[in-house]
């Protein structure tokens, strides 16, 4: 079987990871991939939200099956134009990623179908936003209706805030023209559940946690996450089988029902609050970084659940190995702000662990540094201190002048 992955991140080279593994699979390709995921799959040079052009290369090349790791290439539609072609894909028509790419959809979905949630208005007049938050208690939570890259979303402590945050998105529409979601705030730890989909049938992966912000102690800006782990401490079984049928099946019922099915991930970014377990948001896709500490520990084939969804057929049994994993992200100094690129990378040969490119490329022959984050260490151990002792006996290896990580990731898990 010839696969091609649409993506360039950390998620996608856990994805072609998983995917070399499978006897089933002749060759891989990328698009467009990155230095690291270049030496286990063919790089493809075309942009991920290039429908036209991708669509060209799988007709040309003969791929059986295509993989979107992006929400913007699901909300470019890539999956209805290789679905209405005959190709096989894993992944959300643009309809069904409505579910991400529109918080107002996901709202009264959620709303219809009962599905927890926080309680919400949603406004495209200025003035009607801000007389609303001005009769609410703070923090108000503010979120741009549409996919705004992870920096649509703003907690406002004050009046102040508030209406500084509804005028960057209604007067100045810094993402664009749009609405915006109003919600109340929330308080509790977040997790993220990640599930294959296809219509109503639900599998689901292990939870997960990512660390948002950029220093340790949770401080610092927001990022596109730090770290992530699995096995959490502070959800029990039956929180988790809560989440699972309150949250994750019905939604993809609710999908159903609204004759947008699902045939993908669906990822659930969930809160446990003093009041019961509640959706943050949903994503459309594997999260990133989570999918680097999932899906190593996944033993069964990835290309036989990724084919049964594309096909529209129930997945097989699911196996996944019983142990944990903790992964930790290198990044740019300065990101999530400005940073340098083109910064030489060294050791990676020496490092015991599963080393995941997120922002490398070849230059001259040699690896360097080329985004925000840049690479992710991932170990694997029968609890979290084994697995933390690895990756961060194994990251000193790692040679960079121009990187930093958290040395805390998993600390909400581990007792020191
Ligand atoms: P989102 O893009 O919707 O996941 O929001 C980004 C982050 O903002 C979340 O991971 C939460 O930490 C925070 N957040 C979003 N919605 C709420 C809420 N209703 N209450 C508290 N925090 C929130
Ligand atoms: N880890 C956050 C995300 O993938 O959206």
């Amino acid at each position: 079987m010839k696969v091609l992955v649409i993506g360039s991140g950390g998620r996608e080279h856990a994805i072609v990871d998983a995917l070399a593994k499978s006897s089933k699979v002749s060759k891989i390709y990328c698009a467009p991939g990155n230095a690291g995921i270049g030496l286990q799959a063919e790089n493809v040079p075309i942009k991920d939200t290039d429908v036209e052009a991708l669509l060209k290369f799988a007709l040309d090349n003969g791929v059986d099956l295509t993989v979107v790791g992006p929400e913007a290439a699901l909300a470019a539609g890539i999956v209805d134009s290789f679905r209405a072609a005959g190709l096989k894909i894993f992944g959300h028509s643009s309809s069904a990623t409505r579910i991400e790419s529109s918080k107002e959809f996901a709202k009264e979905l959620m709303q219809k179908y009962g599905i927890p949630t926080a309680g919400y208005r949603s406004f495209d007049d200025f003035d009607a936003a801000v007389s609303y938050v001005s009769s609410r208690p703070y923090p108000a939570v503010i979120k741009y209706d549409g996919l705004a890259a992870g920096k649509g979303v703003v907690i406002a402590k004050n009046h102040d805030e508030a209406v500084a945050a509804l005028s960057d998105m209604l007067l100045d529409e810094s993402f664009g023209k749009g609405r915006v979601v109003v919600e109340d705030y929330l308080e509790g730890p977040e997790f993220s559940f990640l599930c294959f989909v296809e219509g109503d049938k639900v599998y689901p992966m292990p939870l997960s946690q990512d660390h948002k912000r950029a220093f340790d102690g949770d401080k610092g800006p927001n990022t596109g996450g730090m770290g992530a782990y699995t096995g959490l401490p502070f959800i029990s079984e039956e929180d988790r089988e809560f989440a699972y049928r309150e949250i994750m099946c019905k939604a993809a019922a609710a999908m159903q029902k609204e004759g947008c099915p699902l045939s993908g991930v669906l990822y659930g970014g969930l809160m446990k609050t003093a009041d019961g377990i509640k959706v943050i948001e949903f994503n459309a896709r594997f999260g990133d970084p989570e999918t680097e500490v999932v899906l190593p520990l996944l033993e069964s084939d990835i290309s036989d659940i990724f084919m049964a969804v594309a096909e529209g057929r129930p997945v097989p049994e699911i196996h996944w190995k019983d142990a944990l994993t903790l992964g930790v992200v290198m990044a740019s100094k300065g990101y999530p702000g400005k940073y340098e690129k083109g910064c030489p990378i060294e050791g990676l040969d020496g490092v015991d662990a599963k080393v995941y490119h997120m922002g490398t490329a070849f230059r001259d022959g040699r690896l360097v540094t080329s985004g925000g984050r840049v690479l992710m260490l991932v170990a694997e151990g029968k609890d979290l201190n084994v697995a933390r002792k690895k990756v961060y006996g194994e990251i000193e290896k790692v040679a960079c002048d121009n990187l930093f990580y958290r040395k805390d990731i998993a600390h909400c898990a581990l007792d020191d």
